[in-house]
């Protein structure tokens, strides 16, 4: 039996991968599964608390019991966040948010007609730069995906958008991260050593996730 110890809490998970169009038939996405994320909804659900899912296109069934909110953009994701930012005591950001979109997307369908085609992208917002910069009550969980020196990229970003929590992965092993039931993390907390969650499920990650926020 699990202990209900999310019991009255209200608990943000954006989930997936947010996608990008560049015209009415063709778009930019990243090779997120949402599995990380849809697993954190499930423990949270699991110890009592009331959960808002964020969520860009995934292949997954919708946690019961949750609040799913689908969107698809970078934008339309920090427009939700936005919403219910104020009012909740956990938000973790598990989405793979696109840092580009198109700066203008087209109306009609591009046409082929060079050997070359160049894109001109614009940044979107930091979504979770933005939330450590305005942060409250809430704890606030960032995700890092690293393909070289994970410990000291990922310990920057901690940092810079003043998360409590930041789970890295290396995003350049094919057997975990990506599509993958399984992952290998460190937990990267202010003021302390980092922890290694050897390989393991994403629901066991997603749990322990729970346990080191719940014993700060
Ligand atoms: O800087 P980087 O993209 O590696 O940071 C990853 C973390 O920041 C993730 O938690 C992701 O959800 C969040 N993020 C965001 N808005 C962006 C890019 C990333 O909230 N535009």
């Amino acid at each position: 039996s699990q202990k209900q110890d999310l019991k009255n809490k209200q608990v943000l998970i954006t989930a997936g991968g947010t996608i990008e169009p560049l015209d009415p038939v063709r778009y930019l996405t990243n090779r997120s599964s949402g599995k990380m994320g849809y697993a954190l909804a499930e423990n949270a659900l699991l110890r009592g608390a009331t959960v808002i899912l964020i969520s860009a296109p995934t292949q997954l069934k919708p946690p019961f019991g949750a609040k799913v909110i689908a969107v698809q953009t970078a934008l339309e994701m920090a427009k939700a966040v936005e919403t219910y930012y104020s009012k909740m005591d956990i938000v973790i950001m598990a989405a793979a948010v696109s840092d580009y979109r198109a700066a203008k997307p087209a109306a009609q369908k591009i046409k082929k007609r060079d050997t070359t085609l160049a894109l001109q992208l614009v940044e979107n917002p930091d979504i979770l730069l933005g939330l450590g910069a305005k942060k409250k009550q809430q704890l606030l969980v960032g995700f890092a995906a690293e393909t070289q020196q994970l410990v000291q990229n990922a310990a920057k970003k901690m940092v810079k958008k003043r998360v409590d929590l930041l789970v890295a992965n290396d995003v350049s092993r094919s057997d975990i991260g990506f599509g993958s039931n399984q992952n290998e993390v460190t937990f990267l907390r202010p003021h302390q050593k980092p922890l290694l969650v050897k390989k393991t499920t994403k629901e066991e990650i997603a749990a322990q996730i729970f346990d080191v926020l719940l014993s700060q």
